[in-house]
């Protein structure tokens, strides 16, 4: 295998390799501010010199194809004063916005500088103005004067969503970033950019000023607003005066899922894990305690019954549900047609089943009803695990509403509050088969019991999601041999004939 030297340590690379990617993928610490994975390579910020072998001056590493014996430097004085002038060229126009700007504690240029600039101004000329506080549509300001022209945001929107909303105005140091005259950011993906933009010229409408981002916890999550399963990073904090609060959903890259990035629908969801939960169990719209809550839903699971469980729940919740059902006797479905809109689905990620363990009802074998009104006419009582929709068609019936949310709840018999997804162990499985793994992250002062802990105490046993996997799920012909708890960030792929 060809080898290269960078800074005298030995890499083995593959002949045509950017030398960008190599020192990336080990960790060697490179400025860029116009590479990006996603995107690839452009070459226009110049920030990623290096010093090569044999070449009189430096070369970017970022359009640099390795060759075998190639010898790389990125410390020592010629380099490091060739990055400095790149950077104060960065910097000429830069308004000196830190302590007010978003993108503070996680600005790449406020790093870079840290690293290789650390210079007193030199400029005796007032900067360039440009304007700030440009609403582009959607959540997304931008700051024309913190931009600094790398064109990753334009590169998104000819590359990925080819929408081509972005573009670069006038010349020189005139030059900013834009959208046609009398247009709107709007393509469904846009928080993408506020991502990719390495300053705060880009920042998200919905999250700026709530919240400085050294103070953020960041855990790993999964999207559960369509069959997607989109990974993501779900940023949250709990401060002294105030609850585990989630501030924000970032893409977190699985190549085998979502790539880099998320949709704005996705983005925005974790706004329901904050807004209109149910945290106190309601007979006929009076508060109960939970075990007078359970003591009821044992009467009536004793009666004829609909089950109707909700296509988000974890399969762990969804298995446990269906072999209760097995063991009473009752009636168990799905309703799957609510979660379809046709109009959501694109060619990226959207996908229009919005809930995300459809393949776990199919799986398990839950019964799929296509003909609500005629299944319904059979029962005088519903338990609800969680399940949202046709709330209309319910309202005749005597119903146990599991749920996370108080949101149109007032017509139901028994409502009994539930864990969120984030506020749970559980699996997901994707439209692709993909089984994908989602930890508990939010820990409330007062935290709903999850619906595996409800039904065990109704049954008057402990038992929780790795009880289910050994009881319910490990003898399941396309899980068999699965070890959940090896099932990594890439998840794993089931080959599923249902
Ligand atoms: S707005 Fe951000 S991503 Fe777009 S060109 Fe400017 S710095 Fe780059
Ligand atoms: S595509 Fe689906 S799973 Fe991905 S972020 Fe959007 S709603 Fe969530
Ligand atoms: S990252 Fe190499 S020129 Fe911009």
């Amino acid at each position: 295998m060809p080898k290269i030297l960078i800074d005298d340590r030995e890499f083995e690379v593959k002949e045509g390799e950017l030398l960008i990617e190599i020192m990336l993928q080990n960790g060697i610490s490179i400025p860029h501010f116009c590479y990006h994975e996603s995107l690839g390579k452009d070459g226009n910020c110049r920030m990623c010199m290096v010093e090569i072998e044999g070449q009189k001056r430096p070369q970017i590493a970022c359009d640099t194809p390795v060759k075998d014996g190639m010898v790389v430097r990125t410390k020592g004085e010629k380099i490091e004063k060739t990055k400095r002038g790149i950077l104060e060229l960065e910097l000429v126009n830069h308004p000196v916005d830190c302590p007010v700007c978003d993108q503070a504690g996680e600005c790449k240029l406020q790093d870079y500088y840290m690293d290789v600039g650390l210079y007193d101004s030199r400029l005796d000329v007032p900067k360039v103005k440009a304007k700030k506080h440009i609403h582009l549509g959607s959540e997304i300001m931008l700051d024309q004067e913190r931009c600094v022209l790398c064109k990753r945001c334009v590169r998104f929107t000819q590359i990925y969503t080819k929408t081509n909303d972005l573009i670069v105005e006038k010349r020189s140091d005139r030059s900013v970033i834009t959208t046609f005259p009398g247009s709107r950011f709007e393509n469904g993906y846009t928080g993408n950019v506020v991502d990719l933009c390495p300053v705060g010229a880009l920042t998200d409408r919905d999250f700026r000023f709530k919240k400085r981002v050294w103070f953020l916890t960041r855990s790993k999550g999964i999207c559960t607003g369509c069959s997607r399963g989109c990974n993501i990073w779900v940023d949250h904090d709990k401060n002294k005066h105030q609850d585990d609060t989630i501030y924000r959903f970032k893409p977190r890259r699985n190549d085998k899922v979502n790539g880099f990035f998320m949709c704005d629908y996705g983005r925005y969801s974790y706004k329901k894990e904050n807004e209109n939960r149910l945290y106190q169990a309601l007979l006929n719209n009076q508060t109960i305690d939970i075990k007078t809550a359970l003591k009821e839903c044992e009467n009536i699971f004793a009666k004829s019954v609909l089950w109707v469980a909700d296509a988000s729940l974890s399969l762990e919740e969804l298995a446990y549900i269906k072999a209760l059902s097995d063991k009473e006797e009752v009636k168990l479905v799905a309703f799957l047609d609510v979660y379809t809109d046709d109009a959501f689905e694109d060619k990226l990620l959207k996908k229009r089943e919005k809930a995300s363990n459809i393949n776990a009802i199919k799986l398990l074998g839950i019964d799929i009803v296509d003909d609500t009104d005629e299944v319904l006419s059979r029962y005088e009582y519903a338990v609800l695990f969680n399940f949202q929709h046709l709330k209309e068609k319910f309202s005749l019936k005597k119903v146990i509403n599991f749920t996370t949310t108080d949101k149109d709840i007032a017509d139901f018999y028994l409502n009994i509050p539930i864990a969120s997804v984030y506020e749970k162990n559980g699996t997901y499985i994707n439209c692709d088969w993909i089984l994908q793994k989602s930890e508990k992250i939010i820990s409330k002062d007062i935290q709903p019991l999850t619906l595996i802990e409800l039904l065990a105490r109704i049954e008057k046993r402990h038992f929780d999601e790795n009880g289910v996997w050994k009881e319910y799920l490990s003898d399941i012909k396309e899980l068999k041999g699965l070890d959940i708890s090896l099932v990594g960030e890439q998840g794993y792929k089931i080959e599923a004939k249902v």
